[in-house]
């Protein structure tokens, strides 16, 4: 099939590239001329693991191509893809959807033949009804479908979770569209991927409840880890003793910082607006946004209490700052808020990420980027594990405290309580 994707940033770059390596022509779209130049450069503008050689692959082969010219792309395919950001809106909490509506008007423009319209991007429900509206004050009803396909990829897992989904969400009542569609699935159908089929609407919904869930479902933990603190419990044993149980599952009960992301921070805040708007109090969700940001209030007065409350003149070592691994995303990182904090109260602080340095701290006093761990733990006061990276999992501590022994906070629970007692640190972790 000949496929356009517009918006090439995580979503598009990632759904663009999988669907050339299933054998369909894809034109990925962006008005970023520099990310395009970079990608028609063989560069890669984002870091996601083996992307980059899933596009040098397909790119090779004439299946993946660049461009800014949108009403090409449009022209020259018959199913378009719209996977735009719909970030938070500067006003309130809502979704903002300038650059759907955008695409929406663009894609309008350039109809002669029948096309599919996707909408991948996260939006409220309805937005399929109105981007339909907009679309037929240009284009006569028959020659356009809009339907919904919500995407389910974590950043730093994306290709392998669109290879192996657990399941493709589609909302058309338009049985010959979904048929097309289903057909485009067909290879990871046939690999165990389930198509869950229903209308426009139900699917857009599906992606927020299922965003908002799993974010609750983190909320949930870390709150109990609160209480196993308190109590001498282990919250690992708490996620494994109630994940067993088949109806809850044990995914996504990791105790941890804050969750963060593009994701969840916004779309729990989106869905809550949407539901307001339709009288609807989802107040679960919003005591979900809420105890979320207490964690990350909370986790930054605990550096501070192991700290003895002194901050002023302490040296301390941040071993990762994007809000997850194997990604460089610092957008509502846990980190954002406790490096800044830190450093006003006096601290000096180091920091090492394997996705480099971050122009977040770019600004800040006494906030130093370092690029190895061994220098960065070189005589400071306290480590803070902050993102579970692969290469924090092994540290040797002792060797890496011989000038001066430090105290740690392990946020990711990655070591064990009882031989970091008997190794001789102070060492603090989550819910245990
Ligand atoms: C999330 C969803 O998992 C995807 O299914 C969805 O498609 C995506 O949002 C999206 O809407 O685009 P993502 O934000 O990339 O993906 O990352 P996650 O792996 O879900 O992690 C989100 C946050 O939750 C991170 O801060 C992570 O550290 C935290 N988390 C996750 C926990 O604290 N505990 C867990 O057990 C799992």
């Amino acid at each position: 099939m000949k496929i356009c994707v517009i918006g090439s940033g995580y979503v598009g770059l990632v759904s663009g590239a999988c669907l050339a390596d299933l054998g369909n022509v894809v034109w990925c779209v962006d008005k970023d001329e520099n990310k395009i130049n970079i990608l028609n450069r063989g560069g890669i503008p984002i870091f996601e693991p083996g992307l980059k050689e899933l596009i040098d692959k397909n790119y090779q082969v004439g299946r993946l191509k660049f461009t800014t010219n949108l009403d090409l792309a449009v022209k020259k395919c018959n199913i378009i893809f719209i996977c735009v950001g719909t970030p938070t809106s500067k006003k309130n909490h809502s979704a903002d959807l300038s650059n759907v509506y955008s695409a929406a008007k663009k894609i309008s423009k350039n109809i002669k033949s029948f096309k599919i319209i996707v909408i991948k991007s996260t939006v409220p429900v309805t937005t399929g009804d109105k981007l339909e509206k907009i679309i037929s004050k240009k284009v006569q009803r028959k020659l356009f479908e809009v339907i919904s396909n919500p995407e389910f990829l974590r950043e730093g897992e994306a290709i392998r979770d669109f290879r192996f989904p657990d399941r493709i969400v589609v909302g058309s009542n338009n049985n010959k569209v979904l048929k097309k569609i289903k057909i485009l699935y067909e290879p990871l159908i046939k690999k165990g991927a389930k198509f869950f089929s229903t209308n426009r609407r139900g699917a857009e919904i599906i992606k927020y409840a299922s965003n908002a869930f799993l974010a609750t479902k983190i909320s949930y933990i870390n709150e109990i880890a609160n209480l196993c603190e308190k109590t001498g419990v282990n919250v690992e044993d708490v996620s494994l003793g109630i994940g067993l149980d088949q109806r809850i599952g044990s995914r996504f009960l990791r105790a941890g910082p804050a969750y963060g992301g593009s994701c969840f921070p916004k779309d729990t805040k989106a869905i809550t607006s949407t539901a307001n708007l339709f009288k609807i109090n989802l107040s679960i969700i919003k005591s979900v946004i809420k105890s979320n940001e207490n964690r990350r209030i909370l986790l930054t007065k605990r550096i501070k209490v192991i700290l003895s409350n002194k901050i002023n003149n302490k040296k301390i070592a941040f071993l990762g700052v994007t809000f997850k691994p194997n990604t460089d995303d610092m957008r509502q990182s846990s980190s954002l808020l406790m490096i800044p904090y830190l450093q006003k109260r006096g601290a000096k602080i180091l920091y090492y990420d394997p996705s480099g340095e971050k122009k977040e701290f770019s600004k800040l006093k006494n906030v130093e980027f370092c690029r190895n761990i061994k220098d960065l733990c070189r005589n400071v006061d306290l480590v803070i594990i902050h993102t579970e990276w692969e290469e924090f999992k092994v540290l040797d501590f002792k060797k890496l405290s011989k000038k001066k022994k430090f105290k740690i906070y392990d946020m990711r629970n990655l070591y064990s309580p009882d031989v970091m007692k008997k190794n001789g640190f102070s060492y603090y972790s989550i819910g245990r």
